[in-house]
This record gives structure tokens, C-alpha cells and sequence, in this order.
């Protein structure tokens, strides 16, 4: 997978910084303060940054935002980096600042003057997010990020923090691997060995084949998969960090490797985007990857239907009736609605086996998502307020953008078949809203639930605060903090 650059925290060490290679990084609060660090830069530098402020270069600056001043006499590192940020900056400014930084990361790493700052390891971990690159499928040498120290007043008082924050990171960047690969490479099969090969972290991982699918009832799923020559699977990860005996939060995600829409054949043009399709899993895999990596103390299943969507003489036709792991019978309008199907399945399984204390899905689900929220905002749906404001509240905590929209009978009635028991697909009004009320009938009384549609946020074609443009990991951040604020009791600091 695609490692993170390195980070280090160290305590302030100011006779390192003349001679420090690749870049400075500076942080300068809206009062133009220097704290020791950049007193030293200032110094080596002969007044560079003095001039710089009295100049009103800084009051020119937005909050967040970097000047940087290339091959500066008197220091070894190619370039000073000016990040104004108040020291007091909460935790977003900080990470949103870092992402700034880490933007400009080069090969020769670079050497953050943090010491007044009381984020620091958000401020690390935007650095880290921001610098990813896809290039598995390039061919060459590529360009690895270097090396991040970051100078501060008591390096051990947030080193296990900055640990935590380096596994979420790592968590986000598996995630962006997933959804970045195209579908001849990230196959059924594929997805399925890397999640198997998470086992060495400590996950409990198990992959259910075709005929076990079969033999559990899982019509609605299998029916997606049918017209591929990859084989369906579901792939069950463990982590019982928690408590013996807590019931379990289950993190559900649709894994369609790539939707053509099956025999309703999706238009050409931009088709080859679908190779996200299988975004909430990768989401899922990604968050289990970040908890193991920092020893959770929490109870989480996540469970990830893998699929392709494929037209031919083997595939689902519309108008057929398909049987649900439930009971329930779907006929299948459009094809292309498929990822509920998928869902429907591995969420009733996911229920029967582990009895969860709440489940939250993720899926690239409706394009009509994108139309009501854009890229900003994730479309959210519950049918617990209470689940539904925590995690509202970490999402916001972590400046990841998600929306409720609301939910009723009247949408539900839009999936009335004439022949099975439900249809696969409403009308064109509300799309998300009845693809959320078509998962809601195969939620179990009792279980507090969230439905994710994530596909405007899980890849996006401009650059967003933490993430080039691509793969964004979104998610990630959201679910890492919900788990520590719900299950292990961190609270929101
Ligand atoms: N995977 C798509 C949704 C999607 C669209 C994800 C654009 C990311 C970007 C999903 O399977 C789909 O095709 N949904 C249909 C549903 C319709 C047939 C009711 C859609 O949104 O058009
Ligand atoms: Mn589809
Ligand atoms: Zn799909």
C-alpha cells in the first residue's frame, strides 16, 4: 500500500534548524509573534521573516494559508514554509493548516517549528494526509514523500497521541489505495486478500464463498454478482478490543469493484468512474485497518459485500424476482439500483450474527446524492437520533462534511411491487430517500442504524482539504472518532 511519510515528533532542538535539509515549515499567528524557532530562522536568515511581517505579507494571509520563501541564504533547507496559524488554532485549523504543509512535502522531507502550538499532532496528521499520491499502476521511479520532524516544547506528553493519529492516517490511506485501484486490478478476489493479509494486525478475518453465500440465503446479493466472472464474497473482519460479551458496532459496506449496471447498461461516458463503486467498503476496510493499528478498546465488526455488476447471458434481468437472506422477495426493476441488493444481504447477516448494538452502512448508492449535496457532504440517514447526533458530531469534530435527510412512509410506499414484496428502485423524486427506505426494511427492530450514501465524497475530481484530487478516504476520520468517543469513552476534546 501507499505509506504515509514518516512523522517524528522531537522536542525543540533550535541549533538543528540552520542545518536541517529539505524544508522549514514556520508558524506565525495573526499577532506576527515569533515564537523560538522562527526567532532562529529570523536570525539565520538575517531578518527574513521580521521583513516578511512588516512588510504585511502576513495580514495578506488567510488563517491557513502558507508563503513560502525558496533557497533562503543562510539555512541548508531549499525552502522556509510560513503557515499563519494562531497557536490557539482548534483542531481542524490545525489539520486544514497542516494539509497546506503537506501539500508542498518533497522528497527531502521537512522540519516543522511547532513548539507554541497546542494541535500539533492534528497539525502532523494533515501533513501526512495531505501528501498522498496514487502511483501502484504508474511505471519509473516515483516520488516518495520524505521525512516529517516536527519540533515541540514536551515531544512525550503527545507521542501516543501522535501515534493514534499516524494509524488513522494509515487507515485513510489504505482506503484511498482501494477506491484509487481500477477494477482489472482490484478484483473480487483482490479486495478479499487484502483484507485477508489485515489479519496480521490482529483483525479476525473470514471470506465467505459463493456456495456459503448460497447456502445462507443471500439472493438479492448473488444476483448482482451473477453476470461476472469474478466471484461474489463477503469479507468479515473482527476487532474485540473492547470489553467480553459487549454487543458490537458493525461497520456495513457495499464493495461493487465496478458498476456497469448490469443489463440496465450504464452510458458510456464517465463509465469508467464506477471503479469507486466499491467506496464504502473500502471505507470500512480502511477504518478496521486504523483500529487495529492503534489497539482500540472497542468491539467492531466490519462486513463488506464484494461484487461486480456485470451485463451477459448469466446476468440479472429486469423483471426478475430475487429472494433476500430475510425472506423478502425484490423484484429487481433496474439492475443498475444493484448496491442496495448487496447491502440488503450482508446487513440482515450482519444483524442475525452479531446481535450489533448499532450498525452504520457505507455506499456509493445514488447519483441523486451528488445532485442534492455535491461534493461537500455525505447524505446521512437514521433511524436513531441519538446515533445520528454522535455521529454528526464526530464527523463535524473531524471536518468531514455529512447531511441528514429525512425519511417516511411516503417514500417507503414508492417501492410497492405488484409481484414480489418490494421493488428494487422508487421513482426519480427523492432517489437517495427511497434507496435509504429500501435498506431501512432490512434493518431489525431495535438495531439503532445509519445509512452513509457516500458517493459524492469518496472521489471527487478537485483537490479538498485533506486529499489531492481522487480518492479522499472520507470517512475514515468520522468513524475512527465516533468509535473513540461512543465505545472506548474519549469524549471530544
Ligand atoms: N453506483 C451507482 C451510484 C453512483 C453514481 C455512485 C455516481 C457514484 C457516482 C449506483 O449503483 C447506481 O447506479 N444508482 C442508480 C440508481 C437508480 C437506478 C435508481 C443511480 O443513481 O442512477
Ligand atoms: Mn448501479
Ligand atoms: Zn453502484
Amino acid at each position: 500500500m501507499t505509506t504515509p511519510a514518516k512523522t517524528t515528533i522531537i522536542d525543540t532542538d533550535l541549533d538543528r534548524i540552520a542545518t536541517a535539509e529539505g524544508r522549514i515549515a514556520v508558524l506565525i499567528g495573526p499577532d506576527g509573534k515569533l515564537n523560538a524557532g522562527a526567532k532562529r530562522v529570523n536570525k539565520l536568515t538575517r531578518g527574513a521573516l521580521a521583513r516578511m511581517i512588516e512588510g504585511g505579507a502576513l495580514e495578506d494571509m488567510k488563517p491557513g494559508e502558507v508563503t513560502s520563501l525558496a533557497w533562503p541564504a543562510g539555512l541548508k533547507a531549499e525552502a522556509v514554509d510560513i503557515l499563519r496559524l494562531s497557536p490557539r488554532a482548534s483542531a481542524i485549523e490545525a489539520r486544514k493548516g497542516g494539509a497546506a504543509l503537506g501539500k508542498l512535502l518533497g522528497e527531502k522531507g521537512m522540519t516543522v517549528l511547532g513548539a507554541s502550538q497546542v494541535r500539533p499532532v492534528e497539525l502532523l496528521q494533515g501533513i501526512a494526509l495531505r501528501a498522498y499520491s496514487f502511483t501502484a499502476r504508474k511505471t519509473g521511479d516515483q516520488k516518495t514523500p520524505g521525512a516529517v520532524t516536527m519540533m515541540v516544547k514536551d515531544a512525550s506528553a503527545v507521542e501516543a497521541d501522535a501515534k493514534s493519529a499516524s494509524a488513522v492516517v494509515e487507515g485513510a490511506f489504505f482506503t484511498r489505495d482501494l477506491v484509487s485501484e481500477p477494477a482489472n486490478h482490484l478484483t473480487t478476489t483482490e479486495f478479499a486478500n487484502r483484507i485477508k493479509d489485515m489479519e496480521s494486525l490482529g483483525l479476525k478475518v473470514t471470506v465467505l464463498e459463493e456456495d456459503k453465500l448460497a447456502e445462507l440465503g443471500m439472493g438479492c446479493l448473488l444476483s448482482v454478482g451473477h453476470g461476472s466472472a469474478s466471484p461474489s464474497k463477503v469479507a468479515v473482519m473482527e476487532w474485540m478490543g473492547g470489553k467480553d460479551g459487549d454487543a458490537p458496532l458493525a461497520l456495513v459496506g457495499k464493495g461493487v469493484v465496478f458498476d456497469t449496471g448490469g443489463i440496465s447498461l450504464k452510458p458510456a461516458a464517465g463509465m469508467e468512474d464506477m471503479t469507486m463503486d466499491m467506496g464504502g467498503a473500502g471505507v470500512v476496510a480502511g477504518v478496521m485497518r486504523a483500529l487495529a493499528l492503534r489497539g482500540a478498546k472497542a468491539n467492531v465488526v466490519g462486513l463488506v459485500g464484494l461484487v461486480e455488476n456485470m451485463p451477459s447471458d448469466r446476468a440479472t434481468r429486469p423483471g426478475d424476482v430475487v429472494t433476500s437472506m430475510k425472506g423478502d422477495t425484490v423484484e429487481v426493476i433496474n439492475t443498475d439500483a444493484e448496491g442496495r441488493l448487496v447491502l440488503a444481504d450482508v446487513m440482515w447477516y450482519a444483524q442475525e450474527t452479531y446481535k450489533p448494538r448499532a450498525m452504520i452502512d457505507l455506499a456509493t448508492l445514488t447519483g441523486a446524492i451528488i445532485i442534492g449535496l455535491g461534493h461537500e457532504n455525505a447524505g446521512v440517514f437514521s433511524n436513531d437520533d441519538t446515533l445520528c447526533d454522535a455521529f454528526l458530531k464526530a464527523a463535524a469534530a473531524e471536518g468531514e462534511g455529512a447531511w441528514r435527510l429525512p425519511m417516511g412512509k411516503a417514500y417507503d410506499d414508492e417501492l410497492k411491487s405488484q409481484i414480489a414484496d418490494m421493488k428494487n428502485v422508487g421513482g426519480r423524486p427523492a432517489g437517495s430517500i427511497t434507496a435509504a427506505q429500501f435498506l431501512k426494511r432490512f434493518v431489525q427492530e431495535g438495531t439503532p442504524w445509519i445509512h452513509l450514501d457516500i458517493a459524492g465524497v469518496a472521489s471527487v475530481k478537485s483537490d479538498t482539504a485533506y486529499a489531492p484530487k481522487g480518492a479522499t478516504g472520507w470517512g475514515v476520520l468520522a468513524l475512527n472518532r465516533l468509535v473513540a468517543d461512543m465505545l472506548e469513552g474519549a469524549g471530544t476534546a
